[in-house]
C-alpha cells in the first residue's frame, strides 16, 4: 500500500493547504520568577524595564525584517515569552502598529498574547484587547495548588481560573496550557483534572507532557533522585488518556500537544507546522524567511540587554542568518508536519527537496507502529512515535 503513496496522494486532493501563510513572532524575555522546569529564554530582573527603549528596538527589528521580506500579508502575530503579560498595553499596541505598517495585516489576522496568571489585572487585559490582541493564551499548568507549588508556580488554581474567566469575557478566542506527567501523577488523577479543565475551555487547549530540560532545577532534582517522573508505560497511558478525553469533549488533538474545536486551531502555530514563513522579532527569536538567497534560518541574540545594544548599534538583533539546503528544509518540513494530525503530503516533500520520501523507511516505521498513513496518502506520527519524533524524522530523512 505504501508503494502507492504518491499515486494515492496524486489521486486525491491530499488536503495540503494552498499557502501556509506568513506570521510574526515577538519575544518578551522577562518573567517575575524562573520556573524550575523552564528552559525558555526568560530572565528575571529586579529593576524596572525600560519599555520605551525596548519598543524602539522592536520597531527597528520589524523594519529590518520587512526590508528582507517585503510585501507580505500577515496572517498571525504571536507575543510569546517569557511573560508578555508583563508588557504595558501601549508597548503591545506600538508593536502591532509597527507590524501593520511594515507589512499588511490580513483582515482577520490572529493576534495572540501569552499571559501568566501571576500578572493578571482586568485593566491590563482590556488594554491588550483595545491594542488589537484577539486571542489570549494562559499558562494555567495545573488545576490544584499542591501541583502548582511542586511546579514552582507563583499563582493558585483559583487565580488561574479567574484569569481564564476574565479572558473568556474579554477576548473572542482564548486557550490555556496545562503540564501533565507531573511527579506522582496517575492516569486517573489526570483524567479527572482534564475533565475539570475542559469545563472551562474555549476553542483551544495546549497539553504538554512535562519534559526535563537541560540545565534546569528539575534536571538537578531528577539526577539527585528527588523527582519521580512517569515511566514509559505511564507516559503513553497519560498521552492516550489526553487524546481520548479531549476528543470525547469536542477538542481533538490536531498536533501532538495541541487540541482544538474544529476551526479553533492556533493559526500561528499552523504556520510553523505547515512549514510557512515567519519573522522572529526580539531576544532569542527564530525566523524562517524566503528571500532571493533562499529560505533563511534566522536567530537573534538571546541575552536581552545584549540584544538591545546590538539593535541600537546595528539596527537589528540577528546573529545567525543562513540559507537552508534543500535537505535541511526537508528535515524541518518533516519535523514540523509529522506532528500534525493532518500529517504531511509526500508530494510537498518532493517539491521542497527535489527527491521522493524514502518509502521503504516509511513503510518500516509504519510496521513498527511509529508512523501511520491516512486514506489520502498523508503520513503522520502515532502516539508511540510522538515522543521519538526526532529519531523518526532522522530515519525517514537519512
Ligand atoms: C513559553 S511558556 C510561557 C507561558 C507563560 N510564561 C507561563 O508560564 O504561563 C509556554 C508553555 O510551555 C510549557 N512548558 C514550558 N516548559 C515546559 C516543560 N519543561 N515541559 C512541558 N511544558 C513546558 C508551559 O505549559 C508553558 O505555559
Ligand atoms: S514557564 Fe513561563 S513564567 Fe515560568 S519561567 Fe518559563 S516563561 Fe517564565
Amino acid at each position: 500500500m505504501i508503494r502507492s503513496l504518491y499515486a494515492l496522494a496524486a489521486s486525491t486532493d491530499a488536503g495540503a493547504p494552498a499557502d501556509p501563510g506568513f506570521g510574526v513572532y515577538v519575544h518578551w524575555p522577562f518573567c517575575l520568577s524562573k520556573c524550575p522546569y523552564c528552559d525558555f529564554n526568560s530572565h528575571v530582573r529586579g529593576g524596572r524595564i525600560d519599555e520605551d527603549r525596548y519598543l524602539a528596538a522592536f520597531r527597528a527589528e520589524i523594519a529590518h525584517r520587512a526590508a528582507l521580506a517585503p510585501g507580505r500579508k500577515v496572517r498571525s502575530i504571536f507575543f510569546g515569552g517569557g511573560t508578555p503579560s508583563l508588557m504595558r498595553p501601549e508597548t503591545v499596541q506600538g508593536i502591532i502598529d509597527a507590524i501593520g505598517a511594515a507589512w499588511r495585516l490580513e483582515g482577520d489576522a490572529e493576534v495572540t498574547l501569552e499571559a501568566n496568571p501571576t500578572s493578571v489585572e482586568a485593566e491590563r487585559f482590556r488594554g491588550y484587547r483595545a491594542a488589537g490582541v484577539n486571542r489570549l493564551s494562559i499558562g494555567v499548568q495545573a488545576m490544584n495548588d499542591v501541583d502548582l507549588k511542586a511546579l514552582g508556580r507563583k499563582h493558585t488554581a483559583a487565580e488561574a481560573l479567574a484569569a481564564v474567566k476574565l479572558a473568556a469575557s474579554l477576548f473572542p478566542r482564548f486557550s490555556f496550557d496545562l503540564i501533565y506527567g507531573r511527579p506522582e501523577q496517575s492516569a486517573e488523577a489526570w483524567r479527572r483534572e482534564l475533565a475539570q479543565a475542559l469545563d472551562h475551555a474555549g476553542d483551544h487547549l495546549s497539553l504538554y507532557q512535562l519534559t526535563v530540560e537541560p540545565d534546569t532545577i528539575f534536571e538537578r532534582l531528577r539526577d539527585a533522585g528527588k523527582l519521580k517522573l512517569p515511566d514509559e508505560e505511564l507516559s503513553l497511558a497519560l498521552f492516550e488518556t489526553t487524546r481520548e478525553v479531549t476528543a470525547a469533549r469536542g477538542l481533538p488533538a490536531y498536533e501532538v500537544s495541541n487540541h482544538a474545536r474544529p476551526g479553533g486551531e492556533s493559526r500561528h502555530n499552523l504556520i510553523y507546522w505547515r512549514y510557512g514563513e515567519y519573522a522572529g522579532i526580539g531576544p532569542g527569536a527564530h525566523g524562517r524567511l524566503v528571500t532571493p538567497k533562499g529560505r533563511l534560518a534566522q536567530e537573534t541574540e538571546r541575552h536581552p540587554e545584549m540584544w538591545l545594544t546590538q539593535v541600537e548599534t546595528e539596527g537589528h538583533g540577528v546573529v545567525e542568518s543562513a540559507p537552508l539546503s534543500r535537505e535541511e528544509q526537508g528535515d524541518e518540513f518533516l519535523l514540523m508536519g509529522l506532528r500534525l494530525s493532518e500529517g504531511v503530503d509526500p508530494r510537498a516533500f518532493e517539491k521542497l527537496t527535489g527527491r521522493e520520501i524514502d518509502l521503504a523507511r516509511v513503510e518500516s516505521l509504519i510496521e513498527d507502529g511509529f508512523l501511520e498513513c491516512d486514506e489520502r496518502g498523508r503520513i503522520r506520527v502515532t502516539a508511540m512515535g510522538a515522543p521519538l519524533l526526532d529519531t523518526v524524522v532522522a530515519d525517514v530523512a537519512a
